[in-house]
C-alpha cells in the first residue's frame, strides 16, 4: 500500500495550498473569510504542511503589511494577447501558517476588497493564475489545491489546462462552494480575453451558460476534482431550482464529486473565558451568572434601557436579501413588546440600513441598529445578547449562530443549509434541543418562533437555562470537520 502510495502523492506530511479572495485577520467581509483563517490552522494541528495564498489587497491594514517579507518576482503572461503582468510574493508567517499575499498594484489597489464585476473578473483571472505560477515559482508542489469561492474557481481549470505539464500540475483540486449566489458571470468575450483560455472552454460543459455569456464559478466546478460545500444539507439543497442559483442542473450532473462538510468556529478567537473585548468573560459554571454583566454593559454602551431582565435579541449580519432581513421587517413591530430589545450590527443593502434605523427611532431605549461593521461590539452581542436571529432565506452554513451556541445565546433560525445541520429545534416536552426553529420562509413563522423563545426565557427559566448550558458545550470547533478534510484530500492524494 505505501509503495503504492508514493508513486501517486509526494511521500511526507500532506500538503496544501488554500486559494481564496479574503481571510481574517487581513481581510475580512463574512464567514469566508473565517473559514480561510481556521480551517489551515485546524489542518496544521493534524500534521499537515499549509500555504495560503491570498491578494495582497490595498485595503489590508499596514500593521500587517509592516511584518510581509519580499519572497521574489516574475513576470506573467494574461489575456489573449499575452498582455504581461507583475506578480511579487510577499510572505508572512502568522501562528504557524504561511501566507503569501500576490502583490500587484493594477488588480489589488482598488475595492474593499470587491469592487464591482467588471473589475473583478480579469482580477480574479489574474490571481488564479497567479497563485499557480507562486506555487511552481517557489517550488512548492501541493498534494491538494483547496480553492475558494467563485474568485479561486479558475484554479483547477488553469491547473489542468496551462499549468497540466507543469511541477504544479502534479497537484488535485478540490473547490469550496461557501455560496452560489455570486458566480463570475460575465461575457464570454469578456472572460475569453481576460483567462487567454482556449476556444473549446467556453461551450455548455463548461464556462458557457448562455449565447452571450460564460460562468467562472461553473467551469471551475466542471474541472475540480472533487467540489465541497459547508453543510451537508446546502450540498443536497443547490441541486434544486430554488437553491441553485441556476447551477443546479450542472451540480447535479457532478453530484458524484460533491460532498457537504459542516463549518466549525475558531474557539480560541471564539472563547467567552479569556475574550478581553468582554466586560465579564464567562464559562460554562458561571455563564447564569455572568450574562447579566454583559447584558448590562452592552445596553449601556449602545444606549439601551439598563435592564437584565429583557430579552435582548441579536443580530450580527451582512444587511442582504440572504439573511431573512424582510421577514424581519415584516415582524418587527409585532415582535417588539416592553419585555424585548433588539440590538442590530450590520451594513449592507440601504433599504435594511434605513429600516433598522428607523425602528430604532420609533423604540428609543428599545432598539439599537449599529450601522457598521464592527468586530469588538460583534464580540459584546454575542456574549451580552439572550438570542441571536438567524432567519436566513438560504444559509450554506452561517457561523453566527455557531459562535452564538459558543457563548450561552440561544439561536433562533430558518431550518434551511447549514442552520439546519446545527440548530436542533427546542422540544418542549423532552427539554432537548439548541434553539427555536422554523422551516418554510414565512414571516409569521418567525414570529412565531421569537414568541415561543421569548415565553420560555421569561416563564421557564430552568429549561432556557439548559439550553444555554447545553449550547456551550456543543462541539462548534473545527477539530471533527478538519479531519473530514483531511479525509478527502487523503482520498485524492491516493
Ligand atoms: P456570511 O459569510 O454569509 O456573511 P457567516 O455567518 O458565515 O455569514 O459569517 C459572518 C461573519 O461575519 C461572522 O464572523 C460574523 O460575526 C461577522 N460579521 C457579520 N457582520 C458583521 C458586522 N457588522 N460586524 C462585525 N462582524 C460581522
Ligand atoms: C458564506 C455563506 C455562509 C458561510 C460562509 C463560510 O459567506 O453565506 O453561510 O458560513 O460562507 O463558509
Amino acid at each position: 500500500m505505501s509503495e503504492q502510495k508514493d508513486l501517486k502523492g509526494t511521500p511526507g506530511p500532506m500538503k496544501v495550498a488554500f486559494i481564496g479572495s479574503e481571510c481574517y485577520p487581513f481581510i475580512k467581509t463574512g464567514g469566508l473569510g473565517d473559514v480561510m483563517y481556521a480551517l489551515p490552522k485546524a489542518l496544521i494541528r493534524q500534521g499537515v504542511e499549509v500555504r495560503v495564498i491570498l491578494p495582497c489587497y490595498r485595503c489590508i491594514p499596514d500593521r500587517f503589511k509592516e511584518k510581509m517579507t519580499f519572497r521574489g518576482s516574475f513576470m506573467m503572461d494574461l489575456t489573449l494577447e499575452g498582455r504581461t503582468f507583475y506578480v511579487g510574493i510577499m510572505e508572512s508567517v502568522v501562528d504557524g501558517v504561511t501566507y503569501d499575499f500576490i502583490d500587484n498594484r493594477e488588480f489589488f489597489d482598488w475595492g474593499n476588497p470587491y469592487t464591482g464585476l467588471w473589475e473583478d473578473i480579469p482580477k480574479y483571472c489574474y490571481f488564479s493564475k497567479a497563485s499557480l505560477a507562486i506555487l511552481n515559482y517557489l517550488n512548492w508542489v501541493p498534494d491538494v489545491i483547496s480553492c475558494h469561492d467563485w474568485q479561486a474557481a479558475l484554479v483547477p481549470v488553469y491547473l489542468r489546462t496551462r499549468f497540466d505539464l507543469t511541477p504544479v500540475g502534479a497537484a488535485r483540486s478540490v473547490l469550496t462552494i461557501h455560496n452560489l449566489r455570486f458566480q463570475g458571470i460575465c461575457s464570454i468575450a469578456h472572460l475569453k480575453y481576460w483567462t487567454g483560455l482556449p476556444d473549446f472552454l467556453f461551450d455548455y460543459p463548461v464556462f458557457k451558460i448562455n449565447d452571450s455569456e460564460a460562468n467562472m464559478f461553473k467551469g471551475g466546478l466542471a474541472y475540480a476534482d472533487r467540489i465541497t460545500t459547508v453543510s451537508a444539507t446546502y450540498a443536497e439543497e443547490i441541486q434544486t431550482d430554488f437553491y441553485g442559483e441556476g447551477l443546479n442542473g450542472h451540480l447535479w450532473y457532478h453530484r458524484e464529486k460533491l460532498k457537504g462538510i459542516v463549518n466549525g468556529i475558531d474557539v480560541d478567537i471564539w472563547n467567552s473565558r479569556t475574550d478581553k473585548l468582554l466586560p465579564a468573560p464567562y464559562g460554562e459554571e458561571d455563564v447564569l451568572a455572568q450574562k447579566p454583566a454583559n447584558k448590562r454593559a452592552l445596553q449601556e454602551r449602545l444606549g439601551l434601557a439598563v435592564d437584565e431582565s429583557k430579552f435582548v435579541v441579536g443580530l450580527i449580519s451582512r444587511l442582504t436579501d440572504q439573511k431573512g432581513l424582510d421577514l424581519i421587517n415584516t415582524i418587527f413591530t409585532q415582535m417588539m413588546d416592553d419585555d424585548t430589545q433588539v440590538v442590530i450590527l450590520g451594513t449592507g443593502d440601504q433599504r435594511y440600513e434605513d429600516a433598522f434605523r428607523y425602528y430604532e427611532s420609533v423604540y428609543p431605549g428599545q432598539v439599537c441598529a449599529y450601522i457598521k461593521y464592527d468586530e469588538s461590539l460583534a464580540h459584546q452581542i454575542y456574549a451580552g445578547s439572550d438570542a441571536l436571529l438567524v432567519p436566513s432565506l438560504f444559509e450554506p452554513c452561517g457561523l453566527t449562530q455557531l459562535i452564538a451556541m459558543r457563548y450561552g445565546t440561544v439561536p433562533i433560525v430558518r431550518e434551511t443549509g447549514g442552520l439546519k445541520d446545527t440548530v436542533e429545534p427546542f422540544n418542549e416536552y423532552t427539554g432537548e434541543g439548541n434553539g427555536f426553529t422554523f422551516d418554510q420562509y414565512r414571516a409569521e413563522l418567525l414570529l412565531d418562533a421569537v414568541r415561543r423563545g421569548r415565553e420560555v426565557y421569561l416563564n421557564d427559566r430552568a429549561s432556557w437555562d439548559a439550553i444555554v448550558l447545553r449550547d456551550m458545550e456543543k462541539d462548534v470547533s473545527w477539530e471533527r470537520s478538519a479531519s473530514l478534510y483531511l479525509e478527502l484530500f487523503e482520498e485524492l492524494k491516493g
